[in-house]
């Protein structure tokens, strides 16, 4: 009897098979439910007493021998085809990697900081959390101006003095106490209004305010820079200036540019007129100046802002400004750029 099990433990140990199905069939010779371990178990009753310990040992023996076998080899065939999964074949087409793309808004963004970082303007950066003095007051729009309606601010608590800034200009006013002029800063950044969400307006968007401060600034500086900015922006150079009203800014103007009136979606943009209103602008209010320690007897300076999101809808025909938002994958894969 138990040389029988010692032939089929030297058996077990020298088996060797490359194939799923040889080492199924092993398997199921040693271990199945009618295989011989389960067949030298049941023999188990009838063995004498004083050979028990010895048989006992050598079925268990045995049964390991063969379990570790089928485990090996089981290791050994899955590795490889694993392997011939990722390098049998060098040729095969590699898999698609998904890319992201950039959202519309910091496509539009980076573009306009581009454009404008080479005429020599910097970035500055603000807290979108505002006090009343950096977005109203020292902009010439004291406490019960009737122009802060202009912009319908979210205050933080309804008798506080913090509120979620309406413009970037905020950061403007922050840049001038801790700069000396020359001043030549662009301040990208999102701001706040109390407005009803609809397809055409939402209570948070996108802002670029431009701001320029040297002795002798004039309303030609902002005219040129201003056609530069069209030109590399839009391809368009001519701009039209419809005097406007900004309290920070005297004068002050909206600024259109002339789109044409060559295909039927010009007309769309333009609703028929061929130009279209992109920013407003105007020379800094002296009082602004002066409320930010920056003499205005001897500085002059421009002014401009206007919303990533009107252009980033214009540009790309979007109808509804609630897209930008939404972060639905299939509307922001459309947008691939290299900026
Ligand atoms: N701050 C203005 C706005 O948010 C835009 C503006 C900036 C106008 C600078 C003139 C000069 O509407």
């Amino acid at each position: 009897m138990i040389d029988k099990i010692k032939t089929l433990i030297s058996e077990a140990e020298a088996f060797h098979t490359t194939s799923q199905q040889d080492l199924e069939a092993f398997r199921i010779r040693f271990l199945g439910k009618k295989g011989l371990l389960n067949g030298l178990f049941a023999e188990f009753k009838s063995v004498p007493n004083e050979e028990k310990k010895a048989y006992g040992q050598a079925i268990n023996q045995l049964k390991t021998t063969a379990q570790d076998k089928v485990n090996s080899i089981k290791l050994e065939l899955d590795k490889k085809s694993d392997d011939q999964g990722v390098f049998g074949d060098l040729t095969r087409p590699g898999e698609p990697m998904a890319i992201g793309s950039r959202h519309p808004i910091s496509i539009v963004k980076n573009r306009i900081i581009d454009i404008f970082s080479r005429i020599g303007f910097n970035v500055s950066e603000g807290p979108e959390i505002e006090d009343d003095w950096h977005n109203f007051t020292a902009l010439n729009l004291p406490e019960y101006h009737p122009a802060r309606d202009m912009q319908d601010t979210f205050f933080l608590k309804s008798d506080s003095e913090m509120l979620l800034r309406t413009h970037t200009s905020s950061v403007q006013v922050r840049y001038m106490e801790q700069h000396k002029p020359p001043i030549r800063t662009i301040s990208p950044g999102r701001v706040y209004r109390n407005e009803a969400i609809s397809a055409r307006s939402h209570c948070f968007f996108h802002q670029v305010e431009g701001l320029y401060i040297d002795k002798d600034v004039s309303f030609a500086d902002l005219k040129q820079t201003l056609e530069y900015f069209t030109t590399e922006m839009f391809g368009k150079s001519k701009i039209r200036l419809r005097p406007s009203f900004f309290p920070f800014t005297e004068p002050s103007a909206e600024v259109d540019v002339y789109w044409g009136l060559e295909t039927e979606t010009d007309y769309r943009m333009t609703k028929g007129t061929g130009w279209l209103e992109i920013m407003g602008c105007g020379m800094v209010d002296p009082n602004v100046l002066d409320n930010c320690g920056i003499d205005s007897k001897v500085y002059s300076g421009f002014a401009f802002g206007m919303g990533i999101d009107r252009i980033a809808l214009l540009l790309h025909q979007i109808g509804d400004i609630r897209l930008l938002s939404e972060n639905d994958v299939r509307f922001l894969k459309q947008f691939q750029s290299a900026f």
